[in-house]
């Protein structure tokens, strides 16, 4: 167990002494008894507002308006400072992975897959960034003008990562961040905090004091009182759309504010009539179920022509049923435990919700096999009404609807809060063709007989309504966390 007490405040890493929060792993082990057990994997502070003041305090002073060592250090040399803390947590790879897999219940290969994806994302990122900078220092000439165009850091920034993502989402705005030259408040998921401990000498050591400085305790709270400071510049949240609403309302000054938000989907897989079905079935698995369905762009509605209905069904509920379902370290797993008895109980009352107006779980889906094991379900016929059919689930349960007319489709899409994305499975190229712009006028990617899913991550990431605001991906981050200002001057 790791019992994790420091505060990273001010470059210093302080002990704390107070309030604690337990962690219990939704991962089970078997016991001396035979019995299926969940962990303890340890504890972190809960801290609270004297903490988050001094937090808040300590970046005012790194950035100190824009004249802090940071925000005023060349582009170089913050690049040098990333290097050094990728070196570091590379080292402790094994460690971090370990602690994704215990902490949220992802599969090892996945755990592996965010750790080694999240430092090609900083690689790239800083790559991105050389060239930026070497087109932004050029001096340009106009009209008796001569300027030289920079991009600018924007100040405060409050980053919060989701639990899905602990790692790679906090890490794709906490990195574009700070190389940008803004100052850092970073708050932990509430699972997915002590994976971040092995990282904290590393935060301290690479960068300067007071220019990254940790959060823990009640986001409810603490949140919300950071933004009522006015202090900060930019909330960077991979969260939730009502909460991202209620930060936002939080800052006195909202039009003050930049916020960079990656927030709920609901995505749709649209299957045509002509659709190869095999095709279909594999990416709607991988699509609605990877990670447990647990991802912002998870396929979380299938819309299948009625034509096509039976054939899809039985091959998507036999596909359904032959997922391993197990502990995240077994191979080929592909359905883990939930993160808390709630979400089973979320899901549980989607399902009944759903069979009480008429629908029904056409796999052998539905209930736990021990505690947050969810067993992964397929409900059909999902309808208007049902609160599978509107709300984003996040779970293993997949909503499936018929459809008679490709408007029918269409409506759906265009009268859902969500614009994310869409995937699309047919193979007649006109039809496609005449489908691709009313759909990309309506959510930020369409893929094309393939799932949905946010990488390669130089693609912008991004969603209309209340999916997203600012646009993501390696290019488009360092944009984001910074303002293109100028040097001008009379030639
Ligand atoms: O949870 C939201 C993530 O952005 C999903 O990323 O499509 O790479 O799994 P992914």
């Amino acid at each position: 167990p790791i019992h994790q007490r420091t505060l990273l405040v001010n470059g210093e890493l302080k002990m704390w002494r107070g309030e604690v929060r337990q962690v219990r792993s939704p991962v089970y082990v078997t016991n001396e008894e035979g019995i299926q057990a969940p962990v303890e994997i340890g504890s972190y502070p809960i801290t609270g507002k004297a903490e988050a003041d001094e937090a808040l305090a300590a970046a005012v002073a790194a950035y100190d308006n824009g004249r802090g060592r940071w925000p005023t250090m060349s582009v170089a040399e913050r690049i040098a400072c990333v290097e050094e803390f990728t070196r570091q947590i590379l080292a402790k790879r094994r460690e971090i992975v370990n602690l994704i897999m215990w902490e949220i219940g992802k599969s090892q290969a996945d755990s592996e897959k965010e750790f080694d994806r999240t430092i090609v994302y900083i690689r790239d990122t800083i790559d991105a960034l050389k060239k930026l900078d070497n087109d932004n220092s050029r001096f340009q000439i106009v009209e008796g003008t001569i300027g030289q165009i920079r991009r600018s850091p924007l100040g405060i920034t409050l980053c919060m990562g989701p639990y899905n993502y602990p790692l790679n989402e906090t890490f794709t705005t906490l990195i574009p961040a700070l190389i940008m030259g803004n100052v850092v408040l970073f708050k932990p998921p509430r699972f997915g905090t002590l994976l971040f401990y092995p990282m904290l000498e590393a935060f301290r050591s690479a960068f300067p004091a007071g220019v990254i400085n940790t959060i823990y305790g009640k986001g409810s709270e603490l949140v919300p009182y950071l933004m009522g400071s006015g202090k900060i510049n930019v909330l960077a949240l991979i969260g939730s759309s009502r909460v991202a609403d209620q930060l936002k309302k939080a800052h006195p000054k909202s039009n003050r504010l930049r916020a960079v938000l990656g927030l709920d989907a609901k995505n749709a897989a649209i299957i045509l009539p002509d659709a190869d079905l095999d095709l279909a079935v594999k990416e709607c698995i991988a699509g609605s179920l990877s990670f447990n369905g647990q991802r912002c762009t998870a396929i979380k509605m299938i819309l299948v022509h009625q034509s096509v209905a039976e054939q899809f069904l039985r091959r998507f509920a036999d596909a359904v049923n032959a997922l391993k379902i197990g502990m995240p370290w077994e191979k080929g797993v592909m359905i883990t435990p939930l993160p808390d008895l709630e979400k089973c109980a979320y899901l549980t009352e989607c399902i009944e919700d759903a069979k009480a107006q008429g629908a029904k779980v056409i796999n052998e889906g539905g209930g736990t096999v021990v505690e947050t094991l969810f067993k992964p379900a397929v409900v059909f016929p999902v309808k208007e009404g049902m609160k599978l059919y509107r709300e984003e689930q996040f779970g293993p349960v997949v909503p499936i609807a018929p459809f008679e007319d490709i408007e029918d489709a269409l409506d759906y899409i265009i009268t859902s809060d969500y614009g994310q994305q869409v995937s699309l499975f047919g193979t007649d190229p006109h039809q496609i063709a005449a489908l691709v712009d009313p759909l990309v006028n309506q959510v930020c990617r369409v893929n094309l007989n393939c799932q949905c899913q946010r990488g390669p991550d130089v693609f912008p990431f991004a969603g209309r309504k209340d999916s997203a605001e600012g646009t993501l991906s390696v290019h488009d981050a360092l944009r984001a966390f910074s303002i293109r200002s100028m040097v001008a001057a009379k030639q």
